[in-house]
């Protein structure tokens, strides 16, 4: 019993109050590696950083798990992409019906050398125009494996590469195209991430993104802020400023398009 107030105290230091507990496979591997005394920081790690849990349940705690833009974990960022990767497919199977045109419309815009950044499983590459020079990344290695097949069936050039975007392993003033579909929604520190962009971006370079947003419309924005706080720990953030984002991260708008209310974008810029 001593044992088990002492546990609370410990959760209740590491997990502050920030929303409602659920009780998941995590804490019954923290229970039972308390119970027996054998040292569990991995578990307690997986808790605080980690908490998408194994049995469907989630933990609503936004503050107290995701990592703040200061300690960006590129490790966690890519499991749990890894791990979003095996119900990609599925939960997105309506969006080539609802945005396949779209994505058409603005794939062929690219020209020149091509960064693609984000290939998730290789959904858009169908887009790409015949003849198309890409190089495609993503931070997780599970999305690169499904993305390798679709490849295969594409015309054109398609280089597929694990990497960070907030890292991007690239010279300066590398590519003609910087392409993203839904990408900064899901890049932890997304003015980092487009700072790259325009750093790997030549001088008169163009950046083509569709990409979800916050609204600008009251109940809609406080809709995406609420489920953000579900989303987040499994997959995309829903109430980005990705507009504001590109700008801050030195691009100048060329065009900026509604899809879908004000919430489905595509923006066009410069460097
Ligand atoms: C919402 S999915 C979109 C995937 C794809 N563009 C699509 O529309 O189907 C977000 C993608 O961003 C990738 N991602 C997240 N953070 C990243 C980062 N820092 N660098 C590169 N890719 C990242 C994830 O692995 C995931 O594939």
């Amino acid at each position: 019993m001593g044992r088990f107030l002492l546990l609370r105290k410990r959760w209740r230091t590491e997990l502050p109050n920030k929303g409602a507990v659920f009780l998941t496979w995590d804490l019954f591997a923290l229970l039972a590696e308390e119970s027996t005394g054998r040292p569990y920081e991995k578990e307690r790690m997986n808790m605080t950083r980690d908490p998408v849990c194994k049995m469907g349940v989630v933990f609503l705690m936004p503050e107290a798990t995701a990592p703040s833009e200061g300690e960006y974990d590129a490790s966690h960022n890519q499991r749990k992409w890894d791990r979003a990767s095996l119900t990609y497919d599925l939960m997105t199977r309506g969006e080539d019906w609802r945005q396949g045109e779209e994505k058409r419309r603005l794939f062929a815009r690219i020209r020149g050398k091509t960064l693609l950044v984000a290939v998730g499983t290789g959904n858009d590459l169908k887009y790409l125009p015949a003849g198309s020079d890409i190089v495609a990344i993503d931070i997780s290695p599970r999305m690169i494996e499904q993305a390798q097949a679709k490849a295969a069936r594409c015309a054109g050039k398609i280089t597929l590469l694990p990497m960070d975007a907030q890292q991007l392993a690239f010279p300066d003033n590398a590519f003609d195209t910087m392409l993203t579909v839904c990408t900064f929604c899901s890049v932890p520190n997304p003015v980092q991430g487009l700072k790259e962009l325009y750093r790997v971006l030549k001088p008169d370079g163009q950046l083509l993104m569709f990409e979800h947003v916050r609204s600008k419309i009251g109940p809609f924005a406080l809709f995406l802020d609420f489920m953000t706080f579900l989303t987040r720990k499994f997959g995309p953030d829903l109430n980005r400023d990705t507009v504001g984002n590109m700008l801050r991260a030195g691009f100048r708008l060329r065009r900026e398009e509604n899809v879908y209310l004000d919430i489905v974008k595509i923006i066009e810029a410069v460097k």
